[in-house]
């Protein structure tokens, strides 16, 4: 791939500013590919509707063509031209979530480039809530196609650093609007199965959902990356357990708070005495248990507040990863809200095993 110079401009994330929108608006026009912020996490755009600039995404990523991108639209009109049905369940959950970090997958229109979807016959669409994705959807005139910003297997990006220390010299333009608000991606929901079902967890949480879907069951715990993984990515891609995956080896650990950092202080003192430099990513509650331990310490936030602790995740786990440790050993923060978020991408991260 050619080396293409990176230009980072700096966008108001409020009151997006007129002639920047419109700058990029005209490049994703020409074909050409915006890291642009959303709630979530930063999301690498193209035109849905022009194949050669969704080429463009998976050869920027490095991700393969099997791996279906979401559709992000600004409004709900925009809707007519990705679908064939709208049922009324997915029109209460647009209502009720839209604009926000609900990714619905719903039956493929027929204009809908078969790049998009990886040849499903299904579509991903969300409307987020950030003003400046939804300013330049609106400025472009067409939904945007865009995975997260990240190289393919590596962390959501949460700020344009993150895109640029991946992306640089592969993308023309990053909109630059600081941190994402809610740090983990949205919340995918398959309305084409015979019942609804998750599957990603995300910034919409399970008990939100439940308020329109009241039988909702959580998506489905997979233990190991084998062989029922390989069929399951087939139908359900990018689901595999290895894809958000940091640069250097993680444990999650599970089990009481007390059984938690036990193993782990064990874990930190066989790996030191081996000679590791390991990093660690807890509460903030648990920082004086291991503050004399031989590990380097990132806290995202309370155990108490997973709004905060989403926030700060892929930016903890980066920090580590910069810090050059060789190992991550990880606590587990529960299943409630998006707890349930955070455990599925640190157990995708863990390669879907937990430690006692
Ligand atoms: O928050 C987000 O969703 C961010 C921002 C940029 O919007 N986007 C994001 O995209 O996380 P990506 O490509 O990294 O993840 C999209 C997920 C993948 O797991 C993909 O397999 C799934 O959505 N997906 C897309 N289309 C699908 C379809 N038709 N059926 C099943 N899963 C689908
Ligand atoms: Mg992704």
């Amino acid at each position: 791939m050619d080396y293409i110079r990176t230009e980072i401009i700096e966008v108001n994330a409020k009151y997006p500013e007129p002639t920047m929108i419109e700058h990029a608006a005209k490049l994703l026009h020409d074909g050409e590919l915006v890291v642009f912020p959303t709630e979530t996490v930063y999301g690498l755009g193209a035109d849905a509707f022009q194949p050669a600039a969704l080429e463009r995404i998976f050869a920027a990523k490095g991700r393969p063509f099997s791996d279906p991108l979401i559709v992000h639209i600004a409004e709900e009109h925009e809707l007519e031209l990705l679908t064939t049905t709208i049922s009324t369940e997915a029109k209460r959950l647009a209502q009720e979530f839209w604009p926000g970090p609900l990714t619905l997958i719903l039956p493929r229109g027929p204009r809908v480039p078969l790049l998009v979807t990886a040849g499903l016959e299904t579509v991903a669409i969300r409307m987020p809530r950030h003003p400046v994705a939804l300013a330049l959807i609106s400025a472009l005139g067409s939904p945007i196609a865009a995975p997260s910003a990240n190289r393919f297997m590596h962390i959501s990006p949460t700020t344009a650093d993150h895109v640029y220390s991946d992306l640089s010299g592969k993308v023309p333009l990053i909109l630059d609007s600081g941190p994402c608000e809610i740090g983990v991606e949205s919340t995918v929901l398959d309305l084409c199965s015979d019942e609804p079902r998750i599957l990603r967890p995300g910034g919409i949480s399970l008990e939100a959902l439940r308020t329109i879907l009241p039988d909702l069951q959580p998506p489905i715990q997979r233990i190991r990356v084998d062989e029922v993984e390989e069929i399951l990515a087939k139908k359900a891609p990018g689901q595999l357990l290895t894809h958000y995956a940091p640069g250097v080896p993680l444990l999650l650990f599970d089990g009481t708070i007390e059984e938690m950092h036990t193993s782990m202080l064990a874990e930190i003192e066989r790996r030191y005495a081996r000679g590791e430099h390991v990093g660690i990513l807890v509460a903030e509650e648990d920082i004086p248990t291991f503050q004399d331990s031989n590990a380097l310490v990132y806290a995202p936030g309370s155990e108490d507040n997973l709004v905060q602790v989403a926030a700060n995740l892929f930016a903890g786990l980066r920090s580590l990863e910069e810090a050059h440790v060789q190992v991550i050993l990880c606590r587990n923060f529960g299943e409630q809200g998006l707890g349930l978020a955070i455990r599925d991408r640190l157990l995708k991260a863990a390669g879907g095993k937990f430690r006692k």
